[in-house]
């Protein structure tokens, strides 16, 4: 557990949910421990996810949860990782962990990774033979780029750093080890005074932020990398395309070369944990005016406002926790198609629209 003084550099004295859900059971916070000898401290073997959970007027209400799971299934699916655990069961552990928790808002985090069989253990790469283990924590998380980052905008710059080129680490898949290239990136962006760097991808094309998507505007059109730029296929990149089509905002992805972003008339980055952050400069370049700009306005708004519940989303996006019956999977509204009657259905987007907007890749 963080003590008080413990130094926690990304959240202030962060508030930890107590429990943590484990292959199936609810276990202390302080149980949640693993072997040093576990494979993947030593070769990166671990896919997870990164999940807000809003606090609104029905209470804690979950963000894209269904879709969120999905992308880990298929995160776990690219690394053969041959595991047991149902989309439904996952969603249905998330519920459960918020409810158990008592946090009115958090941030989830359910990894999957390669452990050690203490019985028999084994220290090569070959994962196979390491027992594959299931977590989701979780805690409260404030806004990742700072607070004053979403109305003033951050100062970036591009990174010497590339992207992942697809046909060695797929940025597709949300692992872990993809995070040592998104670290060098953070690391460099951070030691020369920038908030966060911008990866260009193995061809020199613009692919994303370390822990973000990004999206540019020009002529009143949004326009975003598409997922052969080595993007991670975010879902709050979804959520914003949908919202630019519902306020009628030309949205496209289309390959961008990197002198685009300095003359961009705005810039923003989308992310669960950076939702939509406003990009003001690049390498100390100022982008349009130098602050918000109307149109990232008008989508932040949108966003939020979805986020807290207050405006309609294009789809069923958010999982009110207290509405949901936990223990009574059938009952679970969450689930597509579930006989959930006594309590009112939030289905979330179907199966053919998730794998659509993940596996497109867009036009250049
Ligand atoms: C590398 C990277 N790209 C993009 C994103 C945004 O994805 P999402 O909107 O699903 O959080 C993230 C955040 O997890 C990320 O780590």
């Amino acid at each position: 557990m963080f003590a008080d003084d413990a130094p926690a550099k990304d959240a202030k004295k962060p508030r930890i949910n107590p429990v943590i859900w484990h292959n199936g059971e609810f276990i202390k916070w302080d149980d949640a421990r693993v072997h040093v000898m576990s494979h993947v401290l030593h070769y990166g073997s671990s896919v997870f996810e990164g999940i807000r959970c809003y606090d609104t007027k029905r209470g804690p209400a979950i963000f894209r949860l269904r879709e969120h799971m999905r992308r880990l299934m298929n995160s776990a699916k690219i690394y053969r990782m041959d595991h047991e655990w149902t989309l439904d069961q996952l969603c249905d552990a998330a519920v459960e962990l918020v409810q158990r928790g008592g946090l009115e808002q958090c941030y989830l985090r359910p990894i999957i990774f390669r452990s050690l069989d203490e019985a028999r253990p084994a220290f090569g790469v070959n994962p196979f033979p390491n027992p594959l283990v299931c977590y989701i924590g979780a805690w409260d998380w404030g806004k990742y780029l700072g607070d004053e980052a979403i109305e003033e905008g951050v100062d970036v710059c591009v990174s010497s750093w590339n992207r992942l080129s697809p046909n060695s680490m797929p940025a597709m898949a949300k692992s872990g080890a993809n995070y040592m290239n998104s670290q060098l990136i953070k690391m460099e962006a951070i030691k020369n005074g920038y908030s966060e760097g911008i990866a260009l991808d193995d061809r020199g094309f613009v692919s994303e932020g370390s822990g973000e998507n990004i999206f540019l505007v020009h002529d009143g059109r949004v326009i975003t990398p598409p997922l052969s730029s080595s993007i991670l296929p975010g879902i709050t990149r979804d959520s914003v395309i949908q919202i630019c089509r519902e306020l009628d905002i030309p949205v496209a992805e289309t390959g961008l070369q990197r002198a685009a972003l300095y003359v961009a008339d705005e810039l923003f980055f989308t992310g669960t944990a950076a939702e939509v952050t406003p990009i003001r400069s690049v390498d100390k370049i100022k982008i349009g005016t130098g602050t918000r700009g109307d149109i990232t306005e008008r989508i932040q708004q949108a966003y939020f406002e979805i986020t807290k519940g207050e405006r309609d989303a294009p789809g069923d996006w958010l999982t009110y926790v207290k509405e949901m019956k936990s223990g009574a999977p059938e009952n679970n509204g969450h689930r597509n198609g579930a006989a959930g009657k006594a309590l009112p259905a939030t289905p979330n987007a179907t199966e053919a629209e998730i794998s659509q907007s993940f596996l497109t890749v867009g036009t250049e």
